[in-house]
């Protein structure tokens, strides 16, 4: 960390103390803890922001709870990377506004990806005056200032940053697994793919310093954490623009090494720039879990170079055959999109030909969601609705196919699961996750959480496993 990022941290460890004061005076006063919850949208980073935001929360006096939105203060952590992330908050907030009218003394905060559109943000201030506190994606760390703010009474706060020059380190956590846990590599993105909003409202690419970032899992090892997940928009660039600093391949092995660190994942790592390197890394260490997600997007040339996604089918197609190749039981996942501007049938079989031939183990598939300000918006070759309708029932039928018929290549294997969960809905069973990434429910009970045990896969149920163990 620099100077300036130290000062900050303390400057918020002080807003801290100014809200425990004013939470425990208000508790005194009416004989009752505030409450408070987070609710989530989006991407895995977003699930780490979260954890963050709690930290603070709970740092902060207020009672921490899960899955609710009858809390004395509830923060929407946002996304925006489609409209229909956009849709789904608006009907939260209409929910949220009938609480408040119930409850005046609620809090509702906004923050995340969502309200660094500016197109958003106005719809929120307009359509949504109710809410009390708005924060992007740069401004995270200063959330103890904005929540003792609120807690002295002030409304309508409204913080937003068009970038971030710096990485505040050591902010509060709570984790939402104890076993497990996401870590920031790096921020933001540089890639401008053409129908992307994430490099307009996460800012430009910034790595964190390895020393933070293997100091940080050291401590995560030590309270018990088992398997870490290593987050970036492109990890594949990890480092780029610090001077002297290691490679991702390598970032990888000295992760490997950390004792007490079992699973070692990554999320996400753009085909253009996938190493050689990074193959045999995943290769020769085995924490490292065999599940690679590698985004496709379109398996068209064409379109690929409109998305600005610089490699070609054949260059995809020659990456993806050669890693199943190279890592034996890899799992290899993606992103699909359909309907970008332009996009016509043909370009369409051309992505199902990749799939058929990558064998996808699962794959998202995204319907294109035009998003203000990124060139393919602009375009006026929008794919008409009936077309991408039929195109995306033909992608979504490939994918499925390819993944069914991959998910039965398990079957009669014993592999190592990591015991996420009691299963809610099949009494007497656990749900653990193995390294490919697959789901398995097997006989068990909560005593196991948080533990790696051989599981014989006896039953494919198309994308997940019924098994024992011995
Ligand atoms: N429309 C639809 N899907 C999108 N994605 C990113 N931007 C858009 C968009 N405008 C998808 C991509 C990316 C995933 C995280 O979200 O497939 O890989
Ligand atoms: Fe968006 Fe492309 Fe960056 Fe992924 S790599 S976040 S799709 S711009």
């Amino acid at each position: 960390m620099n100077k300036s990022d130290v000062i900050a941290t303390l400057a918020q460890r002080e807003y801290v103390n100014k809200s425990l004061d004013l939470l425990n005076k208000k508790e005194n006063e009416t004989g009752k803890r505030l409450t408070a919850s987070v609710i989530t949208f989006g991407c895995q980073m977003n699930a780490r922001d979260s954890e963050k935001l709690a930290g603070i929360l709970v740092a902060s006096g207020f009672e921490l709870l899960e899955d609710t939105e009858d809390a004395d203060f509830v923060l929407y952590n946002t996304c925006t990377v489609r409209d229909n992330a956009n849709q789904k908050l608006y009907g939260h907030l209409g929910e949220a506004l009938s609480r408040k009218k119930k409850n005046p003394a609620m809090m509702v905060g906004i923050c995340g990806c969502l309200p660094q559109e500016p197109s958003a943000l106005e719809k929120i201030k307009k359509s949504y005056s109710f809410v009390d506190l708005i924060f992007g994606t740069h401004n995270l760390y200063a959330f103890p200032e904005y929540l003792s703010r609120l807690l002295s009474g002030e409304r309508h706060i409204c913080e937003i940053v068009d970038h971030a020059d710096n990485i505040v380190e050591d902010l509060p956590v709570i984790r939402k697994y104890p076993f497990k846990s996401g870590v920031n590599i790096m921020f933001g993105c540089n890639n401008f793919c053409t129908y992307c909003i994430v490099p307009h409202v996460r800012g430009r690419e910034r790595s964190r310093e390895s020393r933070d970032i293997l100091e940080e899992i050291v401590k995560l090892a030590g309270s018990g954490v088992k398997e870490v997940m290593l987050l970036g928009q492109n990890v594949n660039s990890y480092g780029n623009g610090i001077d002297g600093e290691i490679s991702f391949p390598e970032l990888l092995k000295r992760v490997c090494d950390i004792e007490g660190i079992e699973r070692v994942r990554f999320m996400t790592s753009h085909p253009k720039d996938l190493s050689e390197e990074l193959i045999q890394t995943i290769r020769s260490e085995e924490k490292i879990c065999r599940h690679l997600h590698l985004p496709l997007q379109s398996g068209s040339t064409r379109v690929l170079k409109e998305m600005n996604r610089r490699y070609t089918k054949e260059q995809y197609l020659d990456l993806a055959l050669r890693i199943r190749d190279e890592i034996q039981g890899i799992a290899l996942t993606t992103d699909i999109m359909v309907g970008f501007p332009g996009e016509t049938e043909a370009d369409v079989d051309d992505t199902i030909d990749v799939i058929r031939k990558v064998k996808y183990d699962n794959a998202f598939t995204f319907i294109y969601s035009k998003r203000m300000g990124t060139p393919a918006a602009a375009r006026e070759d929008q794919v008409p609705e009936d077309l991408v309708k039929t195109s995306f029932d033909r992608v979504l039928g490939c994918v499925q196919d390819t993944a069914k018929e991959q998910s039965m290549r398990w079957q009669g294997l014993t592999l190592p699961a990591l015991v996420e969960e009691v299963n809610t809905s099949l009494g007497g069973y656990v749900t653990g996750r193995l390294s490919n990434n697959m789901i398995v429910h097997f006989p068990g009970d909560a005593s196991l959480i948080g533990s790696i045990i051989p599981v014989v896969l006896e039953e494919c149920r198309g994308f997940y496993y019924m098994g024992y163990t011995k």
